[in-house]
């Protein structure tokens, strides 16, 4: 049987130390959501393992979907296009909509889906941005990012949901392909 796992993986966050930040968010979020139940966002398929998590640390009424963008390669600045795979099922009109992502990175994804912008045209109540981790130095787009985990240099990272070429998704820490 193959190693699931590189040799040359470096671990950037741990296991323990994505599972304690993970909490205090889930903390934080509760907080400022007090008493409102809430719906998470979730964009498909990068986000689903941090979402997972996030939605067992939240102490609100709460529940959650998921929507799903095509993803465009290195012409998505030139093509300004994200075509819509999968959208939500359920109503969000009067909802409280907590968009999460795992990671923001040149900030095209968010910007050209216009994620918020349709929530919100839909009448949702409120839309903000939930993301594992920005890469601010990238950004291209602003983008408002109203809850992070984790700021983190420009290196491309896998694991908790974020794949390289579609493996990795299933490490518990994040990590850098060496
Ligand atoms: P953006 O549109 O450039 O902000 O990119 C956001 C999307 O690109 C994320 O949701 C990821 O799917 C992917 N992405 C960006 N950086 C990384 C990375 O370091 N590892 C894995 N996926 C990444
Ligand atoms: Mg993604």
């Amino acid at each position: 049987m193959s190693a699931p796992i590189d040799v040359n993986m470096q671990v950037l966050i741990s296991e323990e130390e994505l599972r304690t930040r993970v909490n205090e968010l889930g903390k934080q979020i509760s907080a400022d959501y007090a008493g409102k139940p809430l719906l998470l966002v979730g964009i498909l398929k990068g986000a689903a393992v941090f979402l997972a998590d996030l939605l067992r640390s939240i102490d609100l009424i709460v529940d959650y979907d998921f929507v799903a963008f095509s993803s465009y390669g290195a012409d998505k600045k030139s093509s300004g296009v994200v075509r819509v795979l999968k959208d939500l099922d359920v109503s969000v009109e009067g909802r409280d909509i907590l968009i999460v992502e795992d990671i923001v990175d040149t900030g095209w994804t968010l910007r050209m889906s216009y994620l918020r912008e349709n929530l919100l045209a839909r009448h949702a109540s409120s839309v903000k941005i939930c993301a594992l981790l920005d890469k601010p130095s990238r950004r291209m787009v602003d983008v408002g990012v109203d809850y992070c985990g984790f700021v983190i240099e420009d290196r491309f990272v896998v694991g908790y949901g974020l794949d390289h070429e579609g493996r990795y998704r299933n490490l518990p820490f994040v990590g850098i392909v060496g």
